[in-house]
């Protein structure tokens, strides 16, 4: 029989520490609700004393799910394990999750210590923790970088302590999967509580040097029997490991003896609901989830897989939940085919005032674009949601550009409830519409990036774009999503006007 692995989500905590990812609370429990429908078996929902925002998703997410444990982070700190307990009292399943850096170089740097004061200090997080709740995870940060030896002996304590769950992060992605794997081996073996299952290793990787998924597998088939993980890999500096790679692995290779309770139909559903939200995009090539992941554009490669698809494919993309045959919405659709679809994707309209707002976009949406998919539905919710509130709103945009004539730009903007407009030229269509906008607009601010991004294909596509806007020492991330390129960018770049910390433009 397999062993069972627990698959520990940390997309809102660890993946949500990414600048420009942050997500509201309606937003993070769309998501949580998602990660529960995914199969997950712990849903990291935050830090709560890290902000009154934290705190108030921990308590919403804990209502919202009913199945995954929630788990909070704390530091080794009483006030910080206080404010998790509080932050849980809603959840059906909960669990604290503590911890303090073991490395030299943290014992010396971060707290000035010295090896037995930080087992002291510990052993007491978690004795603390365990006065609120039975289940308490033990994270030894940059434990890839602790000698084994030592490692094992703060792992003992916390066990004694009671740790259910002790976590090994590779905090700074440098270990190699041959090294890793090692690393949990020994603590398996020199470590009483695992092999007598009353505490579980866990593995926490990160990405820095593209070893994250392999790391995790290597610490998996050494005895961790918990991953850490985020959707698509998202997560401080390179990412985390990525969720679907992991549960692809294990089922791809059952030879392994390795389950999950991941229903692994909705890792691309999920996967385009992070992405959208947090407005962070999926590289291409990306693994289970990349736009080109099943995609064969060689000639012997399309070859083979007509004539079989197993020469070249080693995963059916219906198991991933990628159905190339997914109904595309048009300008016919009613209201009722779009909020089927959206609570396919995990989107539930609220009321009936919300639906109509939204298929009032989606038929503006469609008669621009036709037929549209999935992840243009997830672009328009995603959209409509942040344009509501917006103080400052594109009203219209009218631009003439080309080869041989100079780019001009005329834009009108309604600020509050004024309405501003205003002209200017540039070097592209793009720079006469920002500059257009900074002529009504005027404050310090230099764009810094602009990705545009096709959604899917065809000219008649959405393109979504992602700028960060420099403002007053502060980077700014925005989005926007449009069939025009340029309305697209000056949209995002509205976005992060949106944001700025000023009261009244
Ligand atoms: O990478 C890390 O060490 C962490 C811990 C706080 C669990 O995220
Ligand atoms: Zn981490």
């Amino acid at each position: 029989m397999a062993d069972r692995l627990f698959i520990f989500d940390t997309t809102l905590r660890d993946g949500e520490q990414v600048p420009g990812c942050q997500l509201n609370t309606v937003e993070k429990i769309q998501v949580a609700r998602q990660l529960e429908a995914l199969g997950v078996d712990v849903i990291e929902a935050g830090f709560p004393i890290s902000s009154p925002g934290d705190f108030n998703s921990v308590i919403e997410i804990s209502k919202a799910v009913t199945w995954p444990t929630i788990c909070a982070l704390t530091r080794a700190v009483e006030k910080d394990i206080d404010c998790a307990a509080e932050a849980l009292q809603y959840a059906k399943r909960k669990r604290i999750h503590t911890g303090i850096g073991t490395s030299d170089s943290h014992i010396k740097y971060k707290f000035n210590s010295n090896r037995e004061e930080i087992i002291e200090r510990a052993v007491a997080a978690v004795k603390y923790a365990k006065k609120y709740v039975e289940d308490v995870e033990f994270y030894a940060e940059d434990a890839g970088r602790t000698d084994n030896e030592y490692l094992a002996r703060v792992i003992d304590a916390v066990t004694k302590a009671g740790a259910t769950v002790c976590n090994i992060p590779d905090t700074t992605g440098f270990r190699t999967p041959y090294e890793y794997g090692e690393k949990i081996k020994y603590l398996y073996e020199h470590v009483d509580a695992f092999a007598a299952g009353k505490s579980i290793l866990s593995t926490h990787c990160h990405n820095d040097l593209g070893m994250a998924t392999a790391n995790t597998a290597a610490g998996v088939l050494n005895g961790a029997r918990q991953v850490e993980v985020t959707i698509n890999g998202i997560g401080e500096r390179a990412g985390n490991t990525s969720l679907e790679e992991i549960a692809m692995i294990f089922k791809t290779h059952p030879d392994l003896g390795i389950e999950t309770n991941i229903n692994t139909q909705k890792i691309w559903p999920t996967s385009r609901m992070v992405s959208t939200l947090m407005n962070m995009p999926v590289q291409p090539n990306k693994a289970i989830v990349g736009k080109n992941a099943f995609a064969h554009s060689s000639g012997i490669h399309q070859d083979g897989v007509l004539k079989n698809v197993s020469t070249y494919e080693i995963m059916d993309p219906k198991d991933v939940g990628i159905d190339e045959n997914a109904i595309v919405l048009t300008a016919r659709s009613g209201r009722a085919a779009l909020k089927h679809r959206l609570s396919v994707l995990g989107i539930e309209m609220k009321d009936q005032e919300q639906l109509d707002k939204t298929y009032q976009k989606f038929l503006e949406m469609a008669d621009k674009k036709k037929q549209l998919n999935d992840e243009d539905l997830l672009v328009l919710v995603g959209a409509s949601a942040s344009s509501e509130e917006s103080h400052v709103k594109l009203e219209a945009l009218q631009v003439t550009s080309g080869k041989g004539v100079t780019p001009v730009a005329a834009i009108k903007l309604k600020i509050a409830n004024e309405v501003f407009e205003a002209a200017a030229t540039g070097n592209g269509p793009v720079d006469a519409s920002i500059k257009a906008l900074k002529n009504i607009i005027r404050r310090q601010m230099e764009l810094k990036e602009l990705t545009i991004q096709a959604i899917s294909k065809g000219s008649d596509d959405m393109c979504k774009v992602h700028v960060q806007v420099e403002h007053e020492g502060s980077v700014y991330f925005g989005f926007g999503s449009n069939t025009d390129i340029v309305a697209a960018s000056v949209e995002a770049y509205i976005d992060c006007i949106n944001k700025f910390k000023v009261a009244k433009l």
